[in-house]
């Protein structure tokens, strides 16, 4: 009751100075954080100390991955991955939802999939449009995952997917030659991680990405990682995400950043009427306790050889609040005669709008126009450029040129943003502004 009021009386004022709901947003997030000390603890350790001794046996640990997939009792199991581990299929697809969405990756894009086993991840890339290289230290492996996109009539052959064996050194291509580097729980089984952090980079184009889904802290001292060890000699390193994260910035990466996102066992449900009050604040602790432990416990990592920022050529969130300027009254237009409207736009997703005309992610206003019963009169009515590129959180005002309207009758203009040739905001979550308007 008391918060429905509330929200009643902040929405016009934060709609109208978004800058208002940040200040507001930012105090709760300061009143809070001593609460929440308990999770700031100290960073892990690494076994770097190992590190130059695990290096010398990367010979040694290729042919023990090799023979791990040479002695697999059961290469159905593995060639039929993720439908073969009913126990782990929701959390494969959640893991490749994530590492796509990480990299902002396109039909198109030219994909590494570093230490792909037998190839299950990049033969779903292939299918998605990708162009995929496997790159392992393992030949049985990589000749089951070759086998694995004969199998498929579907497999888009004419997108060349490539196999390559490697010494575990260098990876076998080019320097900038690939769009994104993908690893899944493979990272912490290189025993000579900088040094491909270093090749990664190497072959990555200026704007390229790496994402990785790796087990976070303990993994190497679990009881599973040491039964496997012990039985097959393959290694499990431990590796702190603070560490990953320096290196890969000495290695020319300019940005490392860590996905905010949890897998199962960490999904909570609530009672579906609890969710108002969840988002109100009621169970925080124990929402974010779980989310600490699960992203203690698995990564997911980006690293950007470029600007991390999406933008409309990629794009993330798109969000905008349109906002019309003038008075509040009804809308009235004379018959025949445009009629100019001033909208001010705010940028409330995470990705950066671009201007350009004609370039890729081009950004512009644009309204539909229909009747007042909904019925459609002209679905692409208007567009209007954008003053400039427009940052997250950043604001412009626009004015806009309405087109003469001939029947005199009541109409809906509903104002966007779109990114031409690729979306409408409102296909992605924006919630256009309608502007109902009355012609004589
Ligand atoms: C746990 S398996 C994961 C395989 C695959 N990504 C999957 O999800 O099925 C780890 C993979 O890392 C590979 N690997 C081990 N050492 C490597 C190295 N130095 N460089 C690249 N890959 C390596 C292994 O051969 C194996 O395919």
């Amino acid at each position: 009751m008391i918060s429905d009021i509330l929200r009643r009386a902040l929405r016009p004022l934060f709609q109208r100075a978004p800058w208002l709901r940040t200040l507001a947003l930012g105090s709760v997030d300061l009143l809070v954080r001593p609460a929440l000390f308990p999770y700031r603890r100290a960073r892990p350790s690494s076994n770097a100390d190992d590190a130059a001794m695990l290096e010398l046996k990367t010979d040694e640990f290729n042919r023990e991955a090799e023979h791990y997939f040479a002695a697999y009792p059961d290469p159905d199991r593995l060639l039929d991955k993720p439908f073969s581990e009913p126990e782990f299929f929701s959390q494969r697809l959640i893991d490749v939802g994530v590492l796509v969405d990480g990299l902002r990756l396109r039909p198109g894009d030219v994909v590494l999939e570093l230490g792909a086993g037998t190839c299950w991840l990049s033969h779903l890339l292939n299918r998605y449009g990708c162009k995929t290289i496997v790159v392992d230290v393992s030949p049985t492996a990589l000749s089951m995952g070759r086998s694995l996109f004969e199998r498929d009539p579907r497999t888009n052959w004419h997108l060349e997917p490539e196999f390559h064996v490697y010494d575990g050194h260098t990876l076998p291509l080019d320097a900038g030659t690939v769009d994104r580097v993908v690893l899944y729980d493979a990272f912490h089984h290189i025993p000579n991680p900088w040094q491909l952090l270093g090749e990664m980079r190497r072959v990555l184009r200026p704007n390229g990405i790496v994402a990785m889904s790796e087990p976070g802290r303990g993994h190497s001292t679990s009881p599973s990682s040491l039964a496997e060890t012990a039985a097959t000699g393959v290694l499990e390193n431990e590796l702190a995400l603070e560490e990953i994260a320096e290196r890969a910035l000495a290695s020319g990466f300019v940005a490392a950043r860590v996905i905010l996102s949890g897998r199962p066992p960490s999904l909570l449900e609530i009672d579906a009427r609890d969710l108002r009050p969840f988002m109100g604040g009621r169970s925080f602790g124990r929402y974010w306790k779980n989310l600490c432990t699960a992203l203690d416990s698995h990564h997911y990592i980006l690293l950007f050889a470029g600007d991390p920022e999406p933008t409309t050529r990629r794009p993330k969130r798109l969000v905008a609040n349109i906002r019309r300027i003038g008075p509040r009254r009804a809308l009235q237009i004379s018959r025949g005669k445009p009629i100019e409207l001033m909208f001010d736009v705010h940028n409330a997703g995470d990705t950066h709008w671009l201007r350009g005309e004609n370039a890729a992610g081009w950004t512009r206003f644009g309204a539909h126009l229909y009747h007042s019963d909904r019925t459609l009169v002209d679905y692409d009515w208007v567009r209007a450029s954008l003053p400039q590129d427009v940052a997250p959180e950043q604001n412009v005002h626009l004015v806009v040129t309405l087109p003469a309207i001939q029947e005199p009758g009541n109409y809906l203009v509903v104002c966007d943003l779109v990114i031409e040739g690729a979306t409408w905001f409102a296909e992605r979550g924006t919630r256009p502004l309608e502007v109902p308007c009355r012609v004589v």
